[in-house]
């Protein structure tokens, strides 16, 4: 069950293909901050819930000495993001966390609207935090619905690229697919607690909060 305790989202094709088209592209401006915040140059990133990986790529483009792996459970999404032109620091592969099987081997990890969708958040905690390195770092975007009027229009770009979103709108999207402060205490902080990670820290981060977990 995702801490949500929301249906289980599935990405097939029809919803991994227009996210890539429409959904992508309206979350540009969050991406660009995102990818500027990457606290690591070189080494290996981890992005798990990568979808059709525009900011997957971001991050490759902008650091080319950090080999950069983008992880999504749906074969659609991952089908999405093989369509654009390869670059050698990127890839991408089919799974989650929990499902795989490296340990110690990513300097940095980050997942950006997707942890509210995990089905299985404890054991794929535990798999991001045996994947990483000692002292790595996994950085988790979600959005949050009590973000200010400022705070969404500095992370949004109108839709389509003629309609903007008003950000009351936007705030009861995010009270569906992101936490409030309250859920983070009360929902995220118990789960990551159980996991070897420990304890959260909590960012708010523009329009997003940005919970630290630290290997
Ligand atoms: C809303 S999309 C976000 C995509 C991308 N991170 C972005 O910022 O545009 C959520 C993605 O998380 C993926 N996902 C959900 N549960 C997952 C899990 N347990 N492991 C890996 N990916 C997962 C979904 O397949 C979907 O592609």
């Amino acid at each position: 069950m995702n801490l949500k305790g929301g249906r289980p989202e599935k990405f097939g094709t029809i919803a991994a293909f227009f996210y890539r088209l429409w959904a992508e592209p309206a979350l540009s401006a969050l991406h660009a901050r995102i990818a500027a915040e990457v606290p690591v140059d070189e080494g290996r990133l981890l992005d798990v819930g990568c979808g059709p990986g525009r900011l997957t790529r971001a991050i490759a483009e902008r650091h080319p000495r950090l080999l950069v792996t983008g992880l999504d459970l749906s074969a659609d999404m991952i089908r999405q993001a093989r369509r654009a032109p390869r670059l050698p620091n990127l890839l991408f592969r089919r799974g989650s966390p929990a499902s795989l099987a490296i340990e110690n081997e990513f300097d940095f990890a980050l997942s950006v609207l997707s942890f509210h969708h995990w089905e299985e958040p404890e054991s794929d905690l535990a798999g991001v935090h045996r994947a990483l390195k000692a002292g790595g770092r996994f950085w988790i975007y979600e959005q949050n619905p009590e973000a200010s009027d400022a705070e969404i229009r500095a992370d949004s770009v109108p839709l389509f690229g003629f309609l903007p979103v008003p950000p009351a709108l936007h705030r009861r999207l995010a009270r569906g697919h992101g936490f409030s402060r309250r859920e983070v205490e009360m929902t995220v902080a118990p789960v990551a607690a159980k996991t070897p990670f420990g304890a959260l820290h909590v960012e708010r981060s523009g329009s997003t909060f940005r919970l630290e977990l630290r290997k």
